[in-house]
């Protein structure tokens, strides 16, 4: 895609791979919405864009709340245009084993809580914004691009039973939006990153 103009947007673009996204997309001619839940770290990130040059807007949201993410569609369509793009970038990580236990003692469990926040920001906030995006880009008779973020702990990783599940969601919704939305112009890919921690490591 040609990016001159298009008004991309990247949820969780305030700090992190969204940031470094949205600069790089920023740097061939992308008009950012950077939506994220701080209005001060949004704002951060739109100034440190804007010095460069690049047109950036802040759109403060959650992802896992479906009223909060229309209304911040809405929002970007009205104060910079149609989309033609949407990178599905926020994610968060709550760690714990499925069951830990030692000489037959249970000591500890993944709780339901830590479950449904993950999946609730990581596989729900995917499927809103992606909803959204779609809806909009079709809206506007454009083509489009959809871009999800996953991991490579979508194949399974010890101690992320929230996070692999939701990445796996993210990776099936990929593939039935790619056959889905493909008659609407809409392409739609995942990412899935390597531990960028383990990375600077090396
Ligand atoms: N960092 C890694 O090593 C790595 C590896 C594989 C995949 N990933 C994935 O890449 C993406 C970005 O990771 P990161 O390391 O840059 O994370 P990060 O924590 O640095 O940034 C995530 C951003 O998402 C935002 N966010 C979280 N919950 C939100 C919500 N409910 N609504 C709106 N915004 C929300 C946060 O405020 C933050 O700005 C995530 O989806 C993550 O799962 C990261």
């Amino acid at each position: 895609m040609q990016l001159t103009d298009k008004v991309i947007a990247v949820t969780g673009g305030a700090r992190g791979l969204g940031y470094a996204i949205a600069e790089r997309l920023g740097q061939q001619g992308a008009a950012l919405a950077l939506l994220d839940r701080s209005a001060e770290a949004l704002d951060q990130a739109a100034s440190t864009l804007k010095s460069q040059g690049i047109h950036a807007e802040a759109f403060v949201v959650n992802v896992a709340d479906e009223s909060s993410v229309i209304t911040a569609f809405d929002d970007i369509v009205k104060r910079m245009g149609a989309i033609s793009g949407c990178v599905n970038n926020a994610g968060i990580t709550e760690d714990a084993l499925l069951v830990k236990a030692r000489d037959g003692q249970v000591e500890k469990r993944m709780s339901l809580e830590s479950w449904q926040k993950v999946l609730n920001v990581n596989l729900t906030g995917v499927f809103l914004c992606g909803r959204e995006a779609a809806t909009q880009i079709i809206k506007a008779g454009h083509e489009g691009v959809i871009v999800n973020i996953s991991s490579i702990s979508r194949a399974g990783n010890a101690g992320q039973s929230n996070y692999a599940a939701a990445k796996a969601g993210v990776h099936a919704l990929t593939v039935t939006w790619g056959k889905e939305l493909a008659r609407y112009g809409i392409r739609t890919g995942t990412v899935a990153p390597w531990h960028l921690g383990l990375l600077r490591l090396k």
